[in-house]
């Protein structure tokens, strides 16, 4: 089989409503997390796990500003950076079917604009890399499921996927790190909007399972999205400690 390049896609979209009144004068993935905005960090993981095409899809009221902070990505030794815009915020699975062009044959990571970890991912990519196909998602153990979605595990297999259900099966949350292969694309034109409205990363994800392809890593060290004030204050906090006094071991 011929070997195809990794691509990486970073959902920057949405209109962060829950961070109101913060998010009406800028965007989310704007905002600060400790001496960097939000948007360096997912863009960082990326290049540290040696992925350099990049496609940042953004949206709302602020979208240019990402242009003069980021330009072509020249401060992360990029080349370029790609660009794209999301009319309203139908979800992040819509968010992700603007990046079809992009993305052309090539497999994806998808990274959701809000979210950091501790260490990066290149573990992770390198066992993607060697699936033959399919997805794989990236768990982390957490003591508030119910705002995630969650996975169900039978031994070394993901039985089902939940979006923030009420009485979550098990403590494994699904965080906002996604590796796909083509299919991926026609997958998200099959689905329909969720009761919220929005086409859902959760039901992409259970359409692997569906199919049998859909692999997952556990994530070592701290896992954080900044969607809610209390996360966004999370974050910094955690970022703050790493900056003062290293990484945990
Ligand atoms: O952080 C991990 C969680 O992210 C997962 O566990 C959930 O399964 C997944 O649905 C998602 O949940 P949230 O409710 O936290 O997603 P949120 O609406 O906050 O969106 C997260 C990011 O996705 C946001 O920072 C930008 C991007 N996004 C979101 C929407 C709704 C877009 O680019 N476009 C959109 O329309």
């Amino acid at each position: 089989m011929r070997e195809t390049s990794v691509k990486g896609i970073i959902l920057a979209g949405g209109l962060g409503k829950r961070l109101s009144p913060l998010t009406k004068i800028t965007n989310k993935h704007l905002l600060p997390i400790y001496d960097k905005p939000m948007i360096y960090y997912p863009i960082q993981l990326l290049v540290d796990a040696g992925i350099k095409d990049i496609l940042i899809v953004t949206g709302g009221h602020h979208a240019g500003e990402f242009l003069r902070l980021l330009g072509n990505g020249h401060g992360f030794g990029l080349k370029h950076l790609n660009y794209t815009y999301q009319e309203g915020e139908g979800g992040i699975a819509q968010a992700l079917g603007l990046a079809r062009h992009f993305a052309g044959e090539s497999r994806i990571v998808v990274v959701l604009g809000d979210n950091l970890m501790e260490y990066g991912i290149r573990e992770y990519v390198d066992h993607f890399r060697a699936q033959k196909s399919g997805g794989r998602v990236l768990l982390k153990e957490v003591e508030d499921p119910e705002r995630f979605g969650v996975a169900a595990l039978k031994g070394k297999r993901i039985v089902s996927i939940e979006e923030k259900p009420k009485k979550p099966k098990s403590d494994h949350a699904v965080t906002g790190v996604y590796m796909y292969d083509a299919n991926v694309f026609d997958i998200i034109k099959t689905l329909r909007p969720s009761h919220r409205g929005e086409l859902e990363i959760t039901d992409v994800n259970n359409a692997y399972i569906r199919r049998g392809d859909l692999q997952f890593d556990i994530v070592k060290g701290w896992w954080a999205d900044c969607g809610t004030f209390n996360s966004l204050l999370r974050a910094n906090q955690l970022v703050a400690k790493q900056n003062h006094y290293g990484r945990q071991a």
